[in-house]
């Protein structure tokens, strides 16, 4: 047995910071990081705590479910970085959504999702668990260098969340890691030890572009094809692609590489950047809401990022 998705759910901080308002802050323009990200606009949060987003991203998912706090058996929220250090940001969660069962963090990066989806379909396959949370939410935003052009255009806040349920709609799944600081690094940035020599770091995203560029078009190509390999399937199967938004040209490359027509990829990198591991939900969400998933479709999802790391899926919408 694997798992079911009951439900999804999403929450985005109001403030829209547009292509426009970075130009005032960094010398790009709208031209230039639309050609070359995709990216018109991402949401930042200003009043919103990474808890509240959560919290919303949850209930939103727990009622598009049609499932109660209460009968959750496990929740997982997939975060680079929570509210604290401890308690982790799935205690916090279950704590304000009142739920009772056991809860932890696990940190993917943008492949978060996917690594929370593999977690969880091991506590179904032991029959521990009924009903499981998966909340996966970024705020990339007080990690970013505002001052270094190269990244700062490229990311936005907010996430989404999923209730699974007892059931056989996971076909395949693979997850990768290479251990890489070179490519994406973000280092914690206080330590408030007296003792310790080593120099602080500022607490901003350092990111090889054109090298993480390269990484992830094969990630997105190769995580697909597996994927689809491994659930017994053929590329021409697949109804949506559901892919990591980092940048609108990784994902027209994957589409080229593949047997699966550009239309069937979900895009909405223009409206929220790359928001890490909240990316592929909000992107599961939105197609699910918008009313692009038909019951029994075959969805691929894909990510990459940090550490580094992927993950890759198929599975069957049963909505
Ligand atoms: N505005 C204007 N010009 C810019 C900007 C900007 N915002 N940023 C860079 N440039 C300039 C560069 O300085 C360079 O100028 P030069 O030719 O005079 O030196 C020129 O544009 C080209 O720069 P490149 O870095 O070669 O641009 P490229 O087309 O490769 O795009 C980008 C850069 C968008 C970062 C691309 O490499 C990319 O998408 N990489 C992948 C990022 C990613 O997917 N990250 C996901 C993981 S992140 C995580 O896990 C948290």
């Amino acid at each position: 047995m694997s798992f079911t998705i009951l439900g999804t759910g999403r929450a985005i901080p109001e403030y829209v910071l547009t292509n426009d308002e970075l130009s005032t802050m960094v010398d790009t323009n709208d031209e230039w990081i639309r050609t070359r990200t995709g990216i018109e606009e991402r949401h930042i949060c200003k009043k919103e705590t990474i808890t509240e987003l959560c919290v919303e991203a949850a209930n939103n998912a727990l009622e598009n479910a049609g499932v109660t706090a209460a009968e959750l058996d496990l929740i997982i929220c997939s975060t680079m970085r929570g509210e604290n250090l401890t308690p982790s940001q799935g205690c916090m969660i279950q704590k304000e959504i009142g739920a009772t069962c056991p809860a932890f963090d696990v940190n993917a990066a943008c492949s978060g999702f996917v690594y929370a989806l593999d977690i969880a379909a091991g506590y179904f396959e032991r029959k521990r668990v009924k009903k499981v949370l998966i909340v996966s939410m970024d705020n990339l935003s007080n990690i970013t260098n505002w001052t270094d052009r190269s990244t700062c255009v490229l990311f936005g806040d907010g996430g989404a969340a999923a209730v699974l349920g007892e059931g056989n709609d996971l076909l395949s799944i693979h997850i990768t890691a290479v251990g890489n600081d070179a490519a994406i690094r973000i280092p914690h940035g206080t330590n408030s030890s007296p003792f310790y020599e080593h120099e602080e770091e500022r607490a901003v995203l350092y990111m090889a572009g054109n090298d993480v560029y390269r990484f992830a078009t094969a990630a997105m190509t190769n995580g697909i094809k597996k994927a689809v390999e491994d659930a017994g399937l053929e590329q021409k199967d697949i109804d949506c692609v559901i892919p990591h938004q980092a940048n609108i040209r990784i994902i027209n490359t994957a589409a080229k590489n593949l047997d699966i027509p550009r239309d069937r990829f979900f895009c909405d990198v223009q409206h929220y950047g790359n928001t890490s591991s909240g990316s592929v939900p909000i992107a599961l969400d939105e197609a699910n809401r918008s009313g692009v998933l038909n019951k029994g479709d075959i969805i691929a999802m894909c990510a990459f990022g940090g550490g580094l790391t992927t993950g890759s899926c198929v599975i069957r919408w049963n909505k």
